[in-house]
Parts: structure tokens; sequence; C-alpha cells
């Protein structure tokens, strides 16, 4: 940012604020750097904005204390934190923008796990039978709505509770409703499941209670999550909604949009059970010039 830029930004920007930055122009002119004035910059802008009074200023501490408390190598606060203020999404759409025409990128979530099985196409991911069957047929198209032939399609989704099969290893067989399938020649691909049940995040931390006492939910409307790779093609990772869910209007994560909203078709009863049919095309983009393989990018997540 041009200095000029940054004087007329920073002009009620205080007086600490400003040392700040002079002491860190000393310091190797990095990204670091400048991400660091950006943010003190921002806070002290927040600080002048609320002017907090000490009580609420530890208040914000202890809040901030009690997410670390919760953040461990099996349950991650911070994380959530950030997913429902919107940031993680957010993120995900600056770094991986997909032109018009193509289906959106959304995070991955933490229950993406990268060693699913191979199954052949047509295969039920469904390991246990529990709920309504579910088929899933559909296309990986490019933009000009060519298929793409031999994609790799990764699934993964939550049982018609609501739970991920890493949430309840000791309840649901291993890779339950999750699988990897390859598109044939034509780029088509179809698989068995179940419907899954939207859920809603953990509710038991810092973060849980905070949008409580906000009035705000931390539900997730019922998905199924995707990622596809192919040669020459950027690795697409996304989740398609049941446009029916009543929390579609209100997902604590902001994934929802309306490229990614689909019919979960209820089929005229047959038997006991009900089935349902989702048909989804999703239109890959081509690869950027400087991403190699088909590893993808890092998502926020991590995954
Ligand atoms: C998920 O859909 O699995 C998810 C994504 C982000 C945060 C939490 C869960
Ligand atoms: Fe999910």
């Amino acid at each position: 940012m041009e200095d000029k830029q940054r004087d007329e930004l920073t002009q009620h920007i205080s007086a600490q604020a400003k040392e700040f930055s002079r002491r860190l122009a000393a310091a190797d002119q990095s990204r670091l750097t400048a991400a660091a004035r950006t943010i003190v910059d921002g806070l002290h802008t927040l600080v002048a904005e609320l002017q907090p009074t000490g009580e609420e200023f530890r208040l914000v501490i202890d809040f901030l204390t009690e997410v670390g408390h919760y953040a461990d190598a099996r349950r991650q606060e911070w994380v959530l934190f950030v997913d429902v203020l919107g940031v993680s999404s957010l993120i995900e759409d600056q770094n991986s923008p997909r032109p018009v025409g193509a289906t959106p990128n959304t995070v991955a979530g933490p229950f993406y796990r990268a060693d699913a099985p191979e199954m052949p196409l047509g295969a039920n991911i469904s390991r246990d039978a529990k709920g309504e069957p579910l088929e899933v047929s559909g296309r990986i198209v490019a933009l000009d709505g060519a298929g793409i032939g031999g994609a790799i399609v990764e699934v993964w989704h939550a049982n018609a509770e609501g739970l991920y099969e890493n949430q309840e290893p000791d309840r649901q067989p291993e890779f339950n409703l999750r699988g990897r399938f390859r598109a044939d020649p034509q780029g088509r691909f179809h698989f068995l499941t179940v419907k899954p049940k939207g859920y809603a995040l953990p509710s038991d931390g810092p973060v849980g209670q905070l949008m409580s006492t906000l009035g705000l939910g931390l539900e997730r409307p019922a998905h199924i999550h995707f990622r596809v790779s192919a040669e020459g093609f950027e690795t697409l990772t996304t989740h398609i909604f049941d446009q029916l869910d009543p929390a579609i209007g209100r997902d604590a994560i902001f994934g929802v949009k309306p490229e990614l909203l689909a019919e979960f078709r209820a089929l005229p009863l047959n038997g006991k059970k009900r089935q349902h049919a989702l048909e989804l095309d999703l239109v890959l983009c081509p690869q950027q010039p400087n991403e190699t393989g088909m590893s993808g990018k890092e998502t926020t997540d991590g995954s």
C-alpha cells in the first residue's frame, strides 16, 4: 500500500497504532510486517469505536482464553470460531474463486478423510443400511459441458441422525457414508447411500455459548460433501445442500450458495422405506497455470 493511501486510512487511528507502525518501519518490510500493521490498525479502530470498559476487555480475554482451552488435536474451537464468523468461508472464496458457470468451492470441514476406499460405480456407501435410501447420480463436466472422464469423485456425509462416521467410531462402521469413485469415460458417476440429516455444530464450548448469547444458531442444513480432482482442472471441494432443509437460510458457517442447492427428490413409495434421488452436475474449471498436479490447494481447515 502507498504511504499516502495508508495515511488517509489511518488518520483516525490511535497514537499507539501510529507508533506501532513507526516502530515496524525499522523491521524487514515483509508480508508479516504489513499484516501486523493492518491488524493493529484494525484492532485500534474497533477499540476506538467500541470504547470497551476494563471489565469488558477482561471478558474478551477470558473468552479467548476459554477458546484456547477447548482446542486440541480432537477439538478445534479456534476453527469453529472463525467458521461461525464467516471468515473460513470468505478465505475459501478469496483463495479459490470460480468463474461463472463453475461449481463454487467451499470449505471441506473437519470430517473429511483422505483415505476413503475406492469403490465401483453404483456401490452403496451406507455400510449399516440405516436411513432412507438415496441414489446419487451426476456428471463431472468442464465449463463447456464436456464430460471429464476418469475424474476422481470423493464423497462423505453425515448419517440420518446428522453424525459423521468419525464422530462416533464405536457406533458406525469405519468409512460409513464415504467413498471414492472414478467417473466413467463420459464423466458420469452414481452411487447409493442414505439421505443425510442436517446437524448442529458443537454448542458445549465458549463459541456455542457466545452464539447462544447472541441468539444465533449453530445449524448446518443437510448436505453431501464432494471433492473432485482431474488432471488439468482445479480440484473442487464443495457440498450440495438439500434445498428443502428448514435451516437452508441460516447455515452457521455461510457455506450455502444458490448453485449448491439441489432437490433430494422423494420417489413414489415402493416397499416400507421412502426412497430419494439426487441428480447433479459438478462443473470444474481449468487449472490455473501456477498450480501443479491433481492435489489442489490446502483448505482453511488444513485438510
Ligand atoms: C461440515 O460440513 O462438515 C463442516 C464444515 C465446516 C465446519 C464444521 C462442519
Ligand atoms: Fe458436513
